[in-house]
């Protein structure tokens, strides 16, 4: 990583890993869309995950993109399972890599989550009825049989052929996400999905080398992160989502965290997002309470006992708040994802909040110059100091800061 210098926030130092240098520490956090076809990106990601690149974040992560149809959540739900996808999602990471940001794909597999409605329709599992509307239910696969909520659909629990072809998906996805242009990969192993579903002893009631205790929970996720990283170039980082904990109910908690984490180092991953969330189960697990930085401890906590970077995400919107985690050494890079739907210019808008010199940098020098220029009228024309607006040769009438052009004296 590079050392911060003193003028410069830390929000806006460079960072590097392995060969793949950021801009600064502000990455777009991933987000499903549910506007894919097929699996494949429409105009839609184009636009939403350009404006982000477009805005000055460092990385911009497009969305959880499944490595295989039946570890998609919805029939709209973002692959990377065809190599026709390939050319798709290289005119994306294209378009941000020319706006200055690293190109980044979330990998994933929802497991027993699969062949549900979108969240507009409260992810309701489809049915046979469903089909006659062309949204043909499927089944999905997980550690054990059960479903993802009471009543819900019941998946097949994965034989040691589901874990090899499943891995085999991986292997595949992670060359397609290479050959489309993303720098950095990261695995979705958190928030209940196929991952996590291993890792939780609510959803992995296996009695093989899968299931078990810790070391058997987590085999699946290692053999998916050395699955990926062997196919993952050198120069390239690997990231992984952990939910930290799982929330009230339920059973996954930091100790758990941190020994995967360990692991996970040891196999090549790079950093750790730090989300969280549960794996579901028979009763409500109430997520940890939505304040700015809810999770920032978890990043910390990573980072302190692997010494690997990490990620904080999770309400964090204010560009001071942003900075004081830096600096404080909760996390390597701050991630944001609603702030960055409300704003795309998050970066920029942060930049000046803490006074960085290099602001405009952050966007297209076509448009830093007028936004320039923007500055300057601002300069030139400071609030409450004396203005008239002409209308003519030899005609002006004053300005006022507080209710605007008045009236031209005289009829027309
Ligand atoms: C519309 C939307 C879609 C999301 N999709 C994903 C996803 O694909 N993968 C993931 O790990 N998290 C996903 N998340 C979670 C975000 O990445 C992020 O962790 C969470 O929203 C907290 O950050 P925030 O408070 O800045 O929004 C999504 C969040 C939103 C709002």
């Amino acid at each position: 990583m590079t050392q911060a210098d003193t003028t410069t926030p830390l929000l806006f130092t460079p960072i590097k890993l392995r060969g793949i240098t950021a801009r600064n520490r502000i990455m777009a956090s991933p987000m499903c869309q549910y506007l894919s076809d097929d699996g494949a990106p429409q105009d839609w990601q184009l636009v939403n995950f350009g404006r982000f690149a477009m805005g000055g974040c460092g990385i911009v992560f497009t969305e959880e993109t499944a490595v295989e149809a039946r570890g998609r959540k919805t029939h709209e739900c973002a692959g990377i399972y065809h190599d026709h996808h390939v050319p798709m999602y290289r005119r994306i990471t294209d378009f941000i890599r020319a706006q200055g940001a690293v190109p980044a794909i979330q990998l994933g597999h929802c497991g027993r989550r699969a062949s549900q409605h979108g969240p507009l329709k409260d992810r309701a599992p489809l049915t046979e009825a469903d089909a006659i509307g062309k949204l043909r239910p499927w089944q999905g696969i997980s550690a054990s049989a059960l479903p993802p909520t009471p009543g819900g659909n019941i998946p097949k629990a994965m034989d040691l052929d589901d874990i090899r072809e499943c891995l085999a998906a991986w292997r595949a996805a992670a060359q397609r996400a290479l050959d489309a242009g993303y720098d950095l990969c990261e695995i979705h192993g958190a928030h209940g999905y196929l991952i996590h579903q291993f890792l939780s002893p609510l959803s992995n009631l296996r009695t093989d080398a899968y299931g078990g205790d810790l070391q058997g929970r987590m085999r699946f996720a290692l053999e998916v992160a050395e699955t990926v990283r062997a196919v993952w170039p050198s120069d390239r980082p690997l990231f992984f989502r952990v939910s930290a904990i799982e929330g009230a109910g339920g059973v996954w908690g930091i100790e758990d965290t941190l020994a995967l984490v360990r692991e996970l180092k040891a196999r090549g991953v790079d950093a750790i997002d730090c989300s969280s969330g549960g794996v579901g189960g028979d009763g409500p697990m109430p997520g940890v309470p939505r304040v700015p930085g809810f999770q920032a401890g978890y990043s910390r906590e990573v980072r302190r006992a692997s010494g690997l970077p990490a990620v904080a995400v999770g309400m964090i919107s204010d560009a001071h708040h942003a900075e004081k985690l830096l600096r404080d050494g909760d996390a390597d890079v701050i991630a944001l994802a609603r702030g960055l739907m409300d704003d795309p210019n998050w970066p920029l808008h942060a930049a000046r909040e803490l006074g960085y010199a290099g602001a405009l940098k952050l966007v297209q020098e076509r448009e830093a110059q007028r936004l320039r220029l923007l500055e300057q009228h601002r300069a030139d024309y400071p609030q409450g100091s004396a203005v008239a607006i002409p209308y003519g040769p030899q005609e002006q009438v004053a300005y006022s800061w507080d209710e605007g052009i008045a009236a031209r004296p005289g009829p027309r």
